[in-house]
Formats: C-alpha cells, sequence, structure tokens
C-alpha cells in the first residue's frame, strides 16, 4: 500500500473502509482494476476478497461475447441479498459492459448505485461520494478522443506486471464490440511508460507484459516512437529482466518488431497472434485484412528469426456463414502453423457490429462441436509440441511453490510455458535453468539443474 501513497506524492490515509473489485475480461480490464485499486486507496479504502466485508463493491465487466455479460447479471442478482440486509454498501458496475448499457444496467438493477464507462475510472471518487448520498448515476462519456488518464497502478508485491501502452482499436472487424466500448486507438506518451516501468521494478517487479488491443499501432503522442522503438526501450531498463506483450495484430505485424524481437534478449520468445479463422472467406468478411497465405508467410519468417518461439491464436468458430469447409480450414490451419496457445469462441452476435446483421447464423450446437473439436486438436498438438520440449534447458522466472504438489516450485519459461519442478522456496523470484524431463498440455515438468549467478540470497 505505501507504494502507492509514494507513487502519487500523497500522504497515505487511514484505510478505515474496504472494498472488493471483480475483474471479467482481457487483462486490459485487470490492468484497469489496479488502477481503480490506486485510486480508492487513496480514500482510505483497503482491498479485500470478501463481500461480507465490503463497504464498496465494484465489477469491472467485460461485454466481448454474450457469455461474458450475462456472468455480469448473474454475479449482481447475486449480490442482491447483501445489499437487501445491508443497505449502507455501495455497489458500482464499470468496464466494458457499462461503456455499451450505460443508464441502462441502473434502470434494470435497483439494487446497483452506481455505473462508470471505460473512461471514467478517474470520476469514481466524486460516483462513490453521490451513492452515499442516496444518489444513483452512470457515468460513460465516449472513449473517443480522450487521453488514458495517467492514473498509478496499485502494485500488489509479486514479480510480474502488466502496463497498458495503447488503448482502443480502429480495426472494425465485423463481429467485434471493442471498438464501441473502448473507442478510438490512442497512445500513451512513451516517457509515462517508461516512469512506470521504473516503479515497477523498483517495487521488485521483474517482468512486465505490454498490453494493448493492437500494441503495433502504438505511436508516442509526444515524439517518434512506435512499438518496436518503445518495446527496446522498456527492454532496457535496469532491473527488469523479462519483456513480453499483447495482443499483436498480424496486419500490423512489421519486421522492425520481429527485429526487436531477435535481438533484445529480455523480450521473451512468446507472440500472440490472433489469427481468427484458417478460411479466407471468413477472413474477409471477419474484416481482418489479411489471407492465410499472408499470415502463414508471417509465421514462417517469425520463426526463422526466432527459433523455439512459442505463438499462440484466437480463432472463433461459428461465424455467420461458416461452412464445413471453412471450419475445416481452421483446423488445418492448427496442423500448419504448430501453436503452443489457443483461445477460441463460439461466435456470439454483439451489439453495433457489422456481423450482426449477416445472415447464414449457425445453431450453437454447431458451433459447440465445432469448438469442442478445435479444442480437441489443439490439445494434441500443444501435447506434441511440449512432449519435444523433454530434453531441453529452460530458463525459468520462479514464481511460488505449485498448486499441486509437495516441495513443488512453479514459474514461467521464456516461451511462456509453466514449469513445475522440485526446488527450496528461497528460491523465489529468481532465474533458474530448468531441465524439462516431461512435457503436458498445459505446462512441463523438469528438474532444476542449475542456479544462475547470484540467485540464492
Ligand atoms: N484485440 C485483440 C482481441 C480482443 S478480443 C485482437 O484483435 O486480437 C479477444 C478475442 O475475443 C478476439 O481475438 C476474438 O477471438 C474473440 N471475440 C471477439 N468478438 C467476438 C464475438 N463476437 N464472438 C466470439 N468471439 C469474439
Ligand atoms: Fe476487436 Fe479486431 Fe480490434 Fe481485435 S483488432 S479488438 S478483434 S476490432
Ligand atoms: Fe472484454 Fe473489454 Fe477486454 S470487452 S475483452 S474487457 S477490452
Amino acid at each position: 500500500m505505501a507504494d502507492i501513497y509514494r507513487q502519487n506524492g500523497i500522504t497515505a490515509p487511514q484505510a478505515d473502509k474496504r472494498v472488493l473489485i471483480t475483474t471479467f475480461g482481457c487483462q486490459m480490464n485487470e490492468y484497469d482494476s489496479s488502477r481503480m485499486a490506486g485510486l480508492l486507496a487513496t480514500l482510505g479504502y483497503a482491498a479485500t476478497g470478501e463481500a461480507e466485508q465490503a463497504d464498496l463493491i465494484l465489477l469491472n465487466t467485460c461485454s466481448v461475447r454474450e457469455h461474458a455479460a450475462h456472468k455480469v447479471y448473474s454475479y449482481m442478482g447475486a449480490l442482491k441479498p447483501l445489499k437487501e440486509r445491508r443497505p449502507s454498501l455501495i455497489i458500482g458496475v464499470g468496464g466494458c459492459l457499462a461503456q455499451q448499457e450505460g443508464q441502462r444496467l441502473l434502470d434494470s438493477i435497483p439494487h446497483l448505485d452506481l455505473v462508470f464507462g471505460t473512461d471514467a475510472i478517474e470520476k469514481l471518487p466524486d460516483l462513490i461520494e453521490e451513492a452515499l448520498k442516496g444518489k444513483r448515476r452512470s457515468l460513460t462519456p465516449r472513449p473517443q478522443k480522450a487521453e488514458i488518464p495517467a492514473l498509478r497502478p496499485y502494485s500488489t508485491p509479486g514479480l510480474k506486471a502488466m502496463v497498458t501502452v495503447m488503448q482502443g482499436c480502429d480495426n472494425f472487424c465485423s463481429y467485434c464490440v471493442v471498438p464501441f466500448v473502448r473507442g478510438r486507438e490512442r497512445s500513451r506518451p512513451a516517457c509515462e511508460v517508461l516512469e512506470e516501468v521504473a516503479a515497477l521494478t523498483e517495487a521488485g517487479m521483474r517482468e512486465v507484459t505490454l498490453l494493448g488491443q493492437n500494441v503495433n499501432s502504438y505511436k508516442d503522442p509526444a515524439g517518434g516512437l512506435d512499438f518496436p522503438g518503445l518495446l527496446a526501450k522498456v527492454a532496457s531498463a535496469p532491473d527488469l529482466w523479462r519483456v513480453r506483450f499483447t495482443t499483436s495484430h498480424p496486419k500490423d505485424l512489421s519486421p522492425r518488431l520481429v527485429e526487436v524481437m531477435a535481438s533484445e534478449e529480455k523480450v521473451m520468445e512468446q507472440l500472440h497472434l490472433p489469427v481468427q479463422s484458417g478460411s479466407d472467406r471468413v477472413l474477409k468478411a471477419m474484416r481482418r485484412g489479411y489471407s492465410r497465405a499472408q499470415y502463414v508467410a508471417k509465421v514462417a519468417d517469425i520463426r526463422s528469426r526466432i527459433p523455439g518461439i512459442a505463438l499462440g491464436t484466437d480463432i472463433i468458430v461459428g461465424f455467420p456463414g461458416e461452412s464445413d469447409d471453412d471450419f475445416a480450414a481452421s483446423l488445418s490451419l492448427l496442423d500448419e502453423v504448430g501453436y503452443d496457445f489457443l483461445f477460441s469462441f463460439k461466435y456470439s452476435d454483439r451489439p453495433h457490429t457489422k456481423a450482426l446483421k449477416l445472415g447464414g447464423k449457425l445453431a450453437d450446437d454447431v458451433k459447440a462441436a465445432r469448438l469442442e473439436a478445435l479444442q480437441s486438436r489443439q490439445r494434441d498438438l500443444s501435447l506434441a509440441s511440449h512432449q519435444k520440449m523433454a530434453g531441453q534447458t529452460v530458463e525459468v522466472l520462479v514464481e511460488g511453490p505449485a498448486k499441486k504438489g509437495q516441495g513443488q516450485l512453479t514459474g514461467r519459461c521464456r516461451s511462456g510455458q509453466a514449469v513445475n519442478f522440485a526446488g527450496p522456496l528461497r528460491l523465489r523470484g529468481s532465474l533458474v535453468q530448468v531441465l524439462v524431463s516431461e512435457g503436458l498440455v498445459h505446462s512441463l515438468k523438469g528438474r532444476l539443474i542449475q542456479l544462475e549467478e547470484g540467485a540464492i540470497t
């Protein structure tokens, strides 16, 4: 807690109230939740994990798929008895669903006190004050041209942190609500990003993930830095060991970015490159701006420059009009690229999008069967790829005890896989070398072979 006060140059008030923040959605929302926590700490709110203890409950919501939105409504339903028992409890909804629904949320959920959009986080103190006086308000300014307010995130102690470098999206893929709820692309000044990274490393963080809906479109508003330039600058931060970033749009992934990834030791060999479909017909209808052949050629180039890189992707099944052949093309792309990580989703209609109005919507059972086929193929491929890693030595940043297994430690290797191995807890926070003994679908098992210089303190 002290850090956030020091970072903001203020005197810490007594934490006499408690806030529970529940986050749905992507890493961008997780980052925003930490900004909310930072702001609320300055108002005397300490974090709690218990709804029963909270004076304030905030939901940071997602709207990217119907399912994500449903989860918010059912969570809100579960809070109703609590609010009835304790009317002084303030409940607020922020994030992407809040941006999309605004006042409608207040109208349909009587026990909700306040709604704040994706660009209204810094207005939370006013909204809470009004709610305490019994005034219910929704504040969802359009995130069109606004700058990203420089709120420092609240950093919980740990090794890994996220830093949002740009927000919003100008791509308008035909299925996607993100440009409507996050607004147009805008980047944070590079100096602000670098300051934040410096504050994080000072607080003991060793790995950062740079975040943006489309990080390749980053452009320093104060100068000439593009994303490869920013990445190289971040990588040169002293005391920072590892940098990752997400998400890269395939059409904007430049040779210079590949160059920086290949040459900067601190940039990890991992890339999330969402393809969405393996069929050119569907890619066109999705308005993705590349063909399968162009995507595959980029992947081949990346693999030749960065051997051992782990690739991840997102795939949507059951886009309107997706035929059996189109789906077969997505399946065959898995084989052709050989991904290590796959996030796959059933298409769902979203408000404002072009795809909402398309014909050829598919039944849920067809989408469910395709999703299962895709995931099962990927399980086989992940297993085969991880089994191939057996016998290799990998560098692991030790995060702490593994969830399962006595005396087992866990951490991630450079290419992002979880690695579990036996070792003493004092290795937490250090880089170690592990010999991979077995590859599983979602993780690797290994044996500690050598401690890096200075790892034992
Ligand atoms: N900016 C990122 C993705 C953000 S949304 C990118 O372009 O890669 C995360 C993922 O949700 C998308 O990659 C897509 O696979 C999925 N998604 C988005 N809209 C969807 C919809 N309407 N139905 C199903 N999945 C969707
Ligand atoms: Fe959505 Fe496409 Fe933008 Fe990604 S690039 S956030 S999928 S519109
Ligand atoms: Fe969801 Fe908003 Fe992220 S819609 S995926 S939380 S940008």
